[in-house]
C-alpha cells in the first residue's frame, strides 16, 4: 500500500480554498425539499445503512423488470465475489426500451441529439427501440452469440448507445473503447476482450475537424487480428479503406431484410456479463472492469432517481462522452430505465464560441447539467458574459463529477449557471463502483467543494492503513465497508488481479479500498483528496503512469521513462514525463515533441505530457521501483521526505 503522500495537497491555494469551504453551508431552498423525490431522504439514508440488503432489495422491486424474481438479495459466500439478486433474471435492454413502448413513453423522446455543426436528431422511444432491435439482427448476422465481446469505438453520436443497447439486448458483452484513444490503446483492448466483431465510425467531428477513425481500428486490427467483421457507421462521409470481406458499411447492413425491427431481448442472468470497460490501474496492461446484469440496473436507476431526481417533464444533460463510465452508467442506460429524455450533443463545449453550451441549455430546455470540474474551469476561464447572453432559467439542478472540484468552480457554477437557485450534486464514484457511490441528493445541504454523504446503502469510511478510523479532519484511505449492487465483479480474465488490486489492502476487514485519500469535517462531510496511486486524472480522464511510460519506451530513442501528476489548474493535473534516452541519442525539443507525437498515436490526445524532461537517472527503490514520489516533490519544490529506501 502506498504510504500517505504528503504531496496530494500540493496546491496550498486549494487547501486554504477548502478550508474556509468547510464552514459555507448551502441549505436546500424549501421547494427543492418539497419537490425532491424522496424529501425524508437523510432519515432513509440511515435506515438504510442498518440493513443494506433490506434497502436494495426494495429499490430492485421499485426500479427494475424482472423475467424471474430472484432468489436471494446477497451472496456473500465466495467474499470478495459477491453475487446480488442471485438467480434472478433480467435484460437491461428490456428495462431500457421494450417495457416502455407498451405504455404512454412509446412516444416520448429518449435521445436529442445535436451534432457540433447544429444538425439535430431525435429519437422517441418507439424509434430508439426499433433501431436497436434492427442493429441486435445484425449483430446476430454477423455471428455474435450471447457471451461474445463486441468492441465499440466510435464518436459521439446515437449510434454509439444503439450499438450498446443492441448487444446488451442479445446478451452478449459490449466493450467500448473512447473514440479519443488511438491504436495500440484499441489494439491492446480488442486483444484482451477477444472481440471478433468491432464496431466503429468513418471518422468523428471534432472543433471543425475531422478524425479519421477507421484509419485507427484498421491499424489496431492490424495489432490485433482476432477482429473477422468490421461495422462502419458513417459519419463525416471522408474517404475510407473498406477491406472486402471484413469491412460492413452500417447503414447498408440496416437496410438488409435481416435487420428486422422486431427482436426479443435474450434472458440473463444477474450475474450474467453485461460489459467490460478498460480503465488504468498501476500496470501498462489495461484492466477490463467487468460489470453485470442485475445489481448494475438497480444501482445506476436508483441513484440517478435519487441524486437528480428525474420527472418526466425533465431534459437531462449528461455531458459526458458514452466511451467511459459516466456515458455508460448516466446517458445510455438509467436514463432509459427511468423513462427520462436525453439531450446528448457531439462536440467541444467552446465551440465555434464559448457559449456553445449555454445555448444549448437555452435552446433544449435542459433541466439538468451534469458535467467535470475541468469544463467548468474551462468554461470560466472565458468570463461570465459568455453564459449571461443565454437565459438559462430553465435549469434546477446541476451536477459534477471526474475529480474534486476547486470550490471557486463550485461556488461560479451555483452562481453564473445556476443563478444560486440550482443545488450542485457533486457525485464521487468510480469505474469499478458503477454508479454514485458519495453524493448529496437535492435535500442535503452543500458545502462547496465536498462531495457530502455516502449515498443510501453505502458503507465508506475514511481509516488509518490499520483500518481505525481518521478523527475528523484526518487524512486517510478511502474504503468501502459493505458491498453495493453496482459493484465490478471482477477484471476480465484476471480475478485475481481483481483481489489483489481492490480487497488486499484491507484484506484483514474483507473492505475494498479505492485508491483515493480522503478526509471527513466534523459533520461528517467527504472530501476527498486524490488518488493514492499511480493513477492520474489528467481534465477528468483516468489515466495511468505506466500506459504513458510503456508508450514512451516503444519509442525507438527512449530507454527508460516515469511520469508523475503535476497540479493544473485547468485541468486538475497534468503528466511530466522523464526519460533516460538511449546511448548516443541527445536530448533536444525537437525529440521532445516527437515523443509527444509518439504518446499521442498510440494511446490518444489525452495522455501527451505537458513536459517531457531528458535525464541520466531516475531515483529507484533498492527492488528497482522508480520513485515518482521525489520526482514529484523535486518539480513542486517540496520537501523530498523520506528516501531510506532510495537504491543511490
Ligand atoms: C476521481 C469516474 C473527487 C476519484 C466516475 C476516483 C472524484 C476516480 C469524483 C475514478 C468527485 C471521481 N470528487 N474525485 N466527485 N469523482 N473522482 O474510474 O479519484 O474515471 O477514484 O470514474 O475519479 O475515476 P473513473
Amino acid at each position: 500500500m502506498s504510504e500517505l503522500d504528503p504531496n496530494v495537497h500540493p496546491d496550498a491555494k486549494r487547501e486554504v480554498e477548502i478550508l474556509a469551504a468547510e464552514s459555507e453551508l448551502y441549505a436546500p431552498a424549501a421547494e427543492v425539499v418539497s419537490n425532491a423525490y424522496l424529501p425524508d431522504y437523510l432519515a432513509l439514508r440511515q435506515s438504510a445503512l442498518a440493513d443494506i440488503t433490506a434497502f436494495w432489495d426494495a429499490r430492485a422491486t421499485e426500479m427494475i423488470d424482472w423475467y424471474e424474481p430472484y432468489a436471494q438479495v446477497l451472496d456473500d459466500s465466495s467474499k470478495p465475489f459477491y453475487k446480488w439478486f442471485v438467480g434472478g433474471k433480467t435484460n437491461i435492454a428490456h428495462n431500457a426500451l421494450d417495457r416502455h413502448i407498451k405504455t404512454w413513453r412509446k412516444n416520448k423522446l429518449a435521445l436529442i441529439w445535436e451534432a457540433e455543426d447544429g444538425e439535430q436528431r431525435t429519437f422517441s422511444y418507439f424509434r430508439l427501440w426499433q433501431e436497436v432491435n434492427r442493429f441486435a439482427n445484425v449483430l446476430k448476422s454477423m455471428g455474435v452469440k450471447k457471451g461474445d465481446t463486441v468492441t465499440i469505438y466510435m464518436g459521439r453520436v446515437p449510434e454509439l448507445s444503439i450499438a450498446m443497447l443492441a448487444t446488451a439486448k442479445i446478451g452478449a458483452i459490449h466493450s467500448v473503447v473512447y473514440g479519443g484513444f488511438s491504436e495500440q490503446a484499441l489494439a491492446s483492448r480488442i486483444e484482451d476482450a477477444q472481440s471478433k466483431v468491432l464496431v466503429t465510425c468513418d471518422g468523428a467531428w471534432l472543433r471543425g475537424k475531422t478524425i479519421n477513425l477507421k484509419d485507427i481500428a484498421d491499424e489496431a486490427v492490424r495489432r490485433s487480428p482476432v477482429v473477422q467483421s468490421v461495422i462502419v457507421y458513417q459519419r463525416t462521409k471522408q474517404t475510407v479503406r473498406m477491406e472486402q470481406g471484413r469491412d460492413y458499411w452500417w447503414h447498408e447492413l440496416m437496410a438488409l431484410p435481416i435487420a428486422s425491427s422486431k427482436c426479443t431481448s435474450e434472458v440473463m442472468d444477474a450475474e450474467d456479463p453485461l460489459f467490460i470497460l478498460y480503465t488504468s490501474g498501476t500496470t501498462g496492461r489495461p484492466k477490463g472492469v467487468l460489470h453485470t446484469c442485475g445489481g448494475y440496473q438497480v444501482h445506476i436507476a436508483t441513484t440517478l432517481q435519487y441524486v437528480f431526481d428525474l420527472k418526466d417533464d425533465d431534459r437531462w444533460w449528461c455531458a459526458a462522452d458514452q466511451g467511459w463510465i459516466t456515458g455508460h452508467s448516466y446517458i445510455v442506460y438509467s436514463p432509459l430505465i427511468l423513462g427520462a429524455t436525453s439531450f446528448m450533443y457531439e462536440g467541444s463545449p467552446d465551440f465555434p464560441y464559448p457559449n456553445r453550451w449555454w445555448s444549448l441549455v437555452e435552446k433544449y430546455g435542459i433541466t439538468i447539467l451534469y458535467t467535470a470540474p475541468t469544463a467548468i474551469r474551462g468554461l470560466m476561464r472565458y468570463g461570465e458574459a459568455w453564459a449571461n447572453r443565454h437565459d438559462l432559467s430553465s435549469l434546477r439542478l446541476l451536477g459534477t463529477v471526474g475529480e474534486p472540484i476547486n470550490p471557486e468552480a463550485w461556488r461560479w457554477y451555483h452562481r453564473v449557471i445556476g443563478k444560486e437557485r440550482c443545488p450542485i450534486m457533486d457525485t464521487w464514484w468510480q469505474t469499478e463502483t458503477g454508479g454514485f457511490m458519495i453524493t448529496p441528493t437535492p435535500v442535503v445541504p452543500l458545502k462547496p467543494g465536498s462531495a457530502t454523504l455516502p449515498f443510501a446503502g453505502i458503507d465508506a469510511d475514511v481509516v488509518r492503513e490499520d483500518g481505525t478510523p481518521c478523527d475528523a479532519n484526518e487524512d486517510g484511505y478511502l474504503v468501502i465497508r459493505q458491498p453495493w449492487p453496482g459493484m465490478a465483479r471482477t477484471i476480465w480474465g484476471d480475478p485475481e488481479r481483481y483481489v489483489q488490486q481492490y480487497w488486499s489492502d484491507f484484506a484483514k476487514q474483507g473492505w475494498y479500498f479505492t485508491g483515493d485519500s480522503a478526509r471527513k469535517d466534523q459533520d461528517g462531510y467527504f472530501w476527498i483528496i486524490g488518488r493514492m496511486d499511480d493513477v492520474i486524472k489528467v481534465s477528468g480522464y483516468r489515466l495511468g503512469t505506466a500506459e504513458v511510460e510503456s508508450a514512451l519506451v516503444s519509442h525507438k530513442d527512449v530507454a527508460e521513462a516515469a511520469c508523475i501528476g503535476v497540479p493544473d489548474e485547468l485541468r486538475g493535473n497534468v503528466i511530466h514525463a522523464f526519460c533516460i534516452l538511449n546511448n548516443g541519442v541527445n536530448g533536444s525539443d525537437s525529440l521532445a515533441d516527437a515523443l509527444k507525437q509518439h504518446v499521442r498515436t498510440e494511446i490518444g490526445p489525452i495522455a501527451v505530457p505537458a513536459k517531457i524532461n531528458f535525464v541520466d537517472s531516475l531515483p529507484k527503490t533498492r527492488s528497482g521501483k522508480i520513485m515518482r514520489r521525489l520526482l514529484k516533490a523535486q518539480v513542486l519544490g517540496q520537501p523530498i521526505g523520506d528516501t531510506s529506501t532510495l537504491a543511490d
